[in-house]
Parts: structure tokens; C-alpha cells; sequence
């Protein structure tokens, strides 16, 4: 290092050309061939301790005039080695990421090896593909949090605190010191809660889906603690329950990949909903086996009905204005309709073997036009 840079005051009162000073310290600067060696010359020219740094900690100690006279050659050469390192930097950067570019490419057009090291889990498939389904019907994709609060899960849903359905959702709830504004806190119960967090943060008209994880205090054969619900919810003017049933069959069909798909719809009870309706999918036999499609026998597959006024005033929107229609459904069960599995356990228990036979392949995505089943 150049020996009038050592920075002892010695030195610079010795040296009363700041042009030198700087210019030593500009060609440091730029003579640097790394980062680090970038760096070092920063700290001895900027640093907390630098030769710059230490010029302008001087400026204070000395008269006015001389200070002024001093002044602006110091700044200037502060602001010229800084752009200079600034501007090496990003050029040492870009090389850097070049370099690692250039290591770690990747041939994607290299055929996918036939030893199968993993799959996608059936839920991940289902999930996908009511994403693809409802895109193509102009449905975005809204989400929530799993751990809730109870005004979003019950009350704005028009359950308020003394309404059976709370009791009836086995509601895992936090220690009641766990609040959020006054709000007791829980892992939520269904994916209506979405309904809310959307209506309260979308202008209508609104058009989405919300899949996600759910939580009740339940364990059989086909019950899990942990679940997975896809939500629906449609919210414009002069919406009818029509545009529910024309959705909810399109969607089936689509599911299905059938055109034989025929719904009954149920006059039913949701808090939520006025009036409500549960959707049947009709089935027939084949070889003593149950398949979609058909009339022979029912099952109940959806639950829906038009979004009850009360909600839409909860999210604040004005329900003589606004209407709308939800749905929500079991994923799981969903995929146990399609894929032909009996026992919901068996969906977490992580068993290889039941992965590798009910798993889909990773690069298999659903589209409506390969079929989304793929
Ligand atoms: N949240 C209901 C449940 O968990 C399902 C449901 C029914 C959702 C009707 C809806 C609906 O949006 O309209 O059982």
C-alpha cells in the first residue's frame, strides 16, 4: 500500500495534495480483480476508518474557511471512488452469476429418467386440477389462514356464538388468552372463511376458489384431524341459483370427465346460505362395482346455496346490491370418488407403497385439454 495512505495525521499534514491521495485510492480501487479485493480497498478509502472518511471527519476541527476551501475536493472524491466501486461490484457480480449460470445448466429437454423417485400426492393432483377447471370458468385462486380467528370462521358467517354449528365443528381452539383484536383464536374449521377475507378485500364482481387445509377434532375411517376443502364463491349482481347449478355440473362433468353426469340438488340448511342446497351426484353399477355417472343411486357431494344476505352485510357490502352463490366440497373425499380409495387414513400415513400406486407423475399437469386426470 502506498505509505502515504497510512492514515496517521503525520502523514496527511505532510501531504497536502487530496488529488494524489485520491487518485492512489482510485487505482486501488480499480486495479482490484474480485470482490474481496474490492472490499479491502473500500475499507481502507470509505471504511469507518478510511482515508476519505477520516478527511472528512477533520473538516470539523478546522476554521470555516479553510473548512469551505477543503470541502467539496474531499466530497468529490468520495463520491467518485464510491461510484467507481459501485460500478465494479456489479460487474463483478454479473461475472460471478455467469460463471454459476454456466456450471449448473440444465438440458430440459432431456428425457425424464424411468426410475421413479417420487409423485404427486392425489390431493396436490385434485387440487390442481379444480385450479385448472375453474380458471378456464374465470375463477382465481384466493386463500386464508389456517389458524383463524372466530369472527371470520363463525360469526361473520352468520353462526353466531350460541348457534348449534359452532358445537357441531369439534373446533380445535387455542387457550382463550390467544386473541387477535378481542377475537378468540382456532384452527379453522372449513375454507368459508375465505368468503369473508375476500368479500372484505375485493371489490365485487368476485370469482374464486380457495382450496386449502381444514381442522376438526375427528378421527375414523373417514375422518382425519386434518382435511382438505375447496371453497367456491361468486359474487355479482343478478346472480341466480341457475348460474349454481350450471357451475357446479360443469365442474363435475369436467372432474368427472363424463358427459353422463346428472346432480340433484337438495333443499338443506347453512347458516351461511339462504336457501341451501345439497348437491347429489348421481351413480350407476357396473359389475357390482358404484361408477359416476348415471341415476341409479345418489351421493352427496357439495354443499351450496346462495350466500345469505347477512354475510354480505358482514363484509360490508350492501346485499341489495350485491348477490351471490357458494359451494364448498371435500378434496379428499373428491379424490376418493375418482381414484378409488376407501380409507381417508391412508391419505397421511406417508406409505411408500400407497404413494407409488395412487401417486401421479411429477412432469403429468392437468390441462382440459389432455383431460385433467391425466
Ligand atoms: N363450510 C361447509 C362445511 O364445512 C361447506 C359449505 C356448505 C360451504 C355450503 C359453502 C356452502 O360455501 O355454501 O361443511
Amino acid at each position: 500500500m502506498d505509505p502515504r495512505l497510512r492514515g496517521d495525521d503525520g502523514v496527511f499534514n505532510c501531504m497536502n495534495d487530496v488529488d494524489e491521495i485520491g487518485k492512489s485510492l482510485m487505482l486501488q480501487v480499480e486495479s482490484a480483480e474480485n470482490l474481496d479485493e474490492l472490499e479491502a480497498a473500500r475499507v481502507i478509502a470509505l471504511g469507518k476508518n478510511g482515508v476519505i472518511t477520516n478527511l472528512l471527519k477533520s473538516l470539523g476541527k478546522l476554521p470555516v474557511e479553510e473548512r469551505l476551501a477543503k470541502a467539496p475536493k474531499y466530497q468529490e472524491w468520495r463520491a467518485a471512488i464510491n461510484g467507481t466501486i459501485e460500478a465494479q461490484k456489479a460487474i463483478f457480480e454479473t461475472t460471478a452469476l455467469d460463471a454459476r449460470l454456466a456450471t449448473e445448466r440444465l438440458d430440459m429437454t432431456l428425457p425424464v429418467g424411468t426410475g421413479r423417485t417420487g409423485g404427486i400426492h392425489p390431493v396436490s393432483q385434485v387440487m390442481d386440477e379444480l385450479a385448472e377447471i375453474f380458471a378456464d370458468l374465470g375463477f382465481a385462486v384466493a386463500t386464508g389462514p389456517e389458524i383463524e380467528d372466530d369472527w371470520h370462521n363463525f360469526t361473520a358467517l352468520n353462526i353466531p356464538e350460541t348457534h348449534p354449528a359452532r358445537a357441531m365443528h369439534d373446533t380445535f381452539y387455542f387457550s382463550e388468552d390467544k386473541t387477535r383484536e378481542g377475537r378468540r383464536m382456532l384452527l379453522r374449521t372449513h375454507t368459508s372463511p375465505v368468503q369473508i377475507r375476500t368479500m372484505m378485500s375485493q371489490e365485487p364482481p368476485i370469482r374464486v376458489i380457495a382450496p386449502g387445509r381444514v381442522y376438526r377434532s375427528d378421527s375414523d375411517a373417514t375422518h382425519t384431524p386434518m382435511f382438505h376443502q375447496i371453497e367456491g364463491l361468486v359474487i355479482d349482481r343478478d346472480i341466480h341459483m341457475g348460474h349454481l347449478k350450471w357451475t357446479l355440473e360443469t365442474f363435475l362433468k369436467a372432474f368427472f370427465e363424463r358427459d353422463d353426469i346428472v346432480i340433484r340438488m337438495r333443499p338443506s340448511y347453512f347458516p351461511f346460505t339462504e336457501p341451501s342446497a345439497e348437491v347429489d351426484i348421481g351413480y350407476s353399477r357396473e359389475k357390482g362395482r358404484r361408477v359416476i355417472g348415471g341415476s341409479e343411486g345418489w351421493m352427496e357431494v357439495l354443499g351450496s346455496g346462495m350466500v345469505h344476505p347477512r354475510v354480505i352485510a358482514a363484509c360490508g357490502l350492501d346485499p341489495d346490491e350485491w348477490q351471490g352463490f357458494a359451494f364448498g366440497t371435500g378434496v379428499d373425499r373428491l379424490a376418493m370418488l375418482k381414484y378409488g380409495m376407501d380409507d381417508l387414513r391412508a391419505f397421511f400415513d406417508g406409505d411408500l407403497r400407497w404413494l407409488k400406486h395412487y401417486g401421479f407423475r411429477a412432469l403429468d399437469v392437468p390441462t382440459l385439454s389432455g383431460g385433467v386426470g391425466a
